[in-house]
């Protein structure tokens, strides 16, 4: 079932736990993935960047094979398609027009007028369509989609601004997260997340969430987390297993290749849909 993210976001607000999204990558990710949070009766939001949309043919082409995947595996936990780091109000629309149920639109690199105005671009436009709207704050760091930024944390009165003047449904204000593999220990600076969690009193999300250890998930969590971002932690799981079955096998037909990733990434799935306590909660 295809659902915007506001009331899953929101109960896991109020009963203290964090909504996994997954990135995807390819039609058999997304069926992994599905197949995974089914199996744990978790709510899940498939994560879309503007390079993964691209390779896989257009948001066009995701949104059919989301919706088709949803309805030919029989899937009955909430699953949100999201925009991942929109990076123009032009293509956050574009996803919109797609059947996109839920985008994030990413004015992070901007001064914070031209990141509000927008993202209330953005928030007026997806309202007409039941789309729910996800903004950041600061900058996350590190690197993703092949594209490097440095780490800003963002001020407090910055995200509450963003929050009172946008009208978004949840926030990802950057607190220390990378995207990527972290270059030393992940320091998150929970005081403000807490703060933020707090004067805004919307959903907040850990964008780089593959690499920090699970207390710090945990604390992030009740500090007022509710939406933690995975890619790189599958990918890495993903591609060693698929590593390992092409050195021991005379392998050639994609399928089994591509195959060859998916117990080590369901596995990593349940683990992190534990670890969130998102478990049964659909
Ligand atoms: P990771 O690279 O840590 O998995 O983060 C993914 C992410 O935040 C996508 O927006």
């Amino acid at each position: 079932m295809l659902v915007n993210a506001k009331e899953i976001l929101n109960k896991a607000k109020e009963g203290k736990y964090a909504i996994p999204h997954f990135n995807i990558n390819n039609l058999e990710w997304t069926r992994f993935i599905l197949e995974e949070c089914e199996n744990n009766n978790s709510p899940v939001i498939l994560g879309v960047s503007e390079g993964a949309a691209k390779y896989m043919g257009g948001f066009n082409v995701v949104s059919a094979m989301v919706k088709e995947l949803d309805k030919s595996l029989n899937i009955h936990v909430p699953v949100v398609l999201h925009l991942d780091h929109g990076s123009s109000v032009e293509n956050a629309k574009k996803a919109i027009d797609n059947d996109f149920t839920s985008v994030m639109i990413d004015a992070s690199t901007y001064d914070l007028d031209t990141n509000i105005n927008m993202t209330k671009e953005v928030v007026e436009y997806a309202k007409k369509f039941n789309v729910t709207v996800e903004a950041e704050v600061g900058h996350i760091g590190g690197t993703e989609d092949g594209i490097s930024a440095e780490l800003a944390y963002a001020k407090v009165e910055d995200a509450v601004r963003l929050y009172k003047e946008t009208n978004i449904d949840f926030i990802a204000p950057a607190l220390g997260s990378v995207h990527g593999i972290y270059k030393g220990e992940p320091r998150l600076d929970f005081n403000k997340m807490k703060q933020i969690a707090e004067l805004t009193n919307i959903p907040l999300v850990l964008h780089g969430g593959s690499g920090i250890d699970d207390e710090k998930i945990k604390q992030a969590i009740n500090s007022g987390i509710c939406k933690i971002n995975i890619n790189t932690e599958l990918q890495i799981v993903w591609s060693n297993a698929v590593r390992e079955f092409i050195k021991t096998n005379n392998a050639y037909d994609p399928r089994k290749i591509i195959k060859a990733g998916e117990e080590a990434m369901k596995k990593e799935i349940k683990n992190k849909i534990e670890l969130m306590g998102s478990l049964n909660k659909a």
